[in-house]
């Protein structure tokens, strides 16, 4: 019976794990908060119908701290006195176009979107994380912006998206650390790379895959995740190389 509220449900992963959230029973998720910035999209539209009331759509735009106070009231409303029990951070911006770290100009609208915003709606939620029952925040991470393998990945396009995960993989572990004495999970998947808008469509997994092997993460020991930055585990891809190699181990900062 956990609730769940996935940020960027209108395309890509987000939309992917609302229609694996909505596929479980409802003794297993009750309600998914699914949020958008604009018109809920034909996709999204139809999981809504099949889902008996359990996906709801908020609009948010998340650098607008107006908007973000304004869901937080409304998520409020839709929870009717229960928790929030899983906030999944999945909204982010990457420039597809490659560049160069010499030629980077976008740093601070970067960092507004996929490191501040999270922060700013993870803040407005936290009182509702606090009355849930697993008290988890899972971070959309990924392993372009891990320091210790930075050269290995220097085909990723983005050099401000790899600084900015880098970021926020620091984010959720000062919060993992700060609230594991609540009883609070804070986890940064690196979903893989995946057949999305970002992704592009040589990407090694298609978005299906790749979401139920971001939420299968929810399903480990919680020791096992909490402050921690975790690769995703696709059945097949267990001893590939380097950048495809998807096989549920811990990825270094
Ligand atoms: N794809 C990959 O290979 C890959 C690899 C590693 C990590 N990730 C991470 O996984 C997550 C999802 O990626 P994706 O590939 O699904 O991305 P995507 O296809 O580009 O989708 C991005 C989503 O974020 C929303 N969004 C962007 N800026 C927003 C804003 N300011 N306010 C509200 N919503 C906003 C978009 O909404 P609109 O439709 O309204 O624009 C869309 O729903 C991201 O955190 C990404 O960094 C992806
Ligand atoms: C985050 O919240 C702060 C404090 O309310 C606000 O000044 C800032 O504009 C917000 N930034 C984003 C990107 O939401
Ligand atoms: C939310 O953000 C959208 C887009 O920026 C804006 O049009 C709308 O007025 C905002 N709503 C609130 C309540 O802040
Ligand atoms: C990966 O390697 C392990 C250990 O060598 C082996 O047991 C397993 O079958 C391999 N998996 C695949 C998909 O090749």
């Amino acid at each position: 019976m956990s609730s769940y509220l996935v940020t960027g449900a209108s395309r890509g992963l987000g939309l992917e794990m609302v229609r694996v959230l909505a596929s479980k029973p409802a003794s297993e998720v009750s309600i998914i908060i699914a949020t958008i910035r604009s018109a809920a999209p034909a996709a999204l539209q139809e999981i809504i119908s099949q889902a008996q009331g359990r996906v709801v759509t908020v609009q948010l735009e998340v650098t607008d701290p107006a908007n973000v106070t304004k869901v937080a009231g409304e998520v409020k409303e839709i929870l009717g006195g229960r928790g929030l029990d899983v906030l999944i951070n999945n909204v982010a911006v990457s420039n597809t176009t490659p560049t160069s770290v010499t030629a980077t100009t976008t740093l601070l609208s970067t960092f507004d979107v996929n490191v501040v915003a999270v922060q700013n709606l993870t803040l407005a939620l936290l009182p509702l994380l606090r009355e849930g029952t697993l008290k988890t925040v899972l971070n959309m991470g990924s392993i372009v912006g891990s320091i210790t393998y930075a050269k290995r990945f220097m085909v990723a396009p983005d050099p401000a998206y790899r600084v900015s995960k880098a970021a926020l993989h620091c984010l959720t572990r000062l919060y993992a650390l700060e609230l594991e004495a609540e009883g609070f999970t804070f986890v940064a998947v690196s979903p893989g790379w995946v057949q999305t808008d970002q992704g592009g469509p040589y990407a090694d997994l298609d978005s299906p895959t790749a979401a139920k092997a971001t939420l299968d993460v929810l399903s480990r020991n919680r020791e096992d995740i909490n402050g921690k930055l975790v690769n995703i585990k696709v059945e097949g891809w267990e001893n590939a190389t380097g950048l495809h190699k998807y096989d549920g181990g811990d990825l270094d900062w």
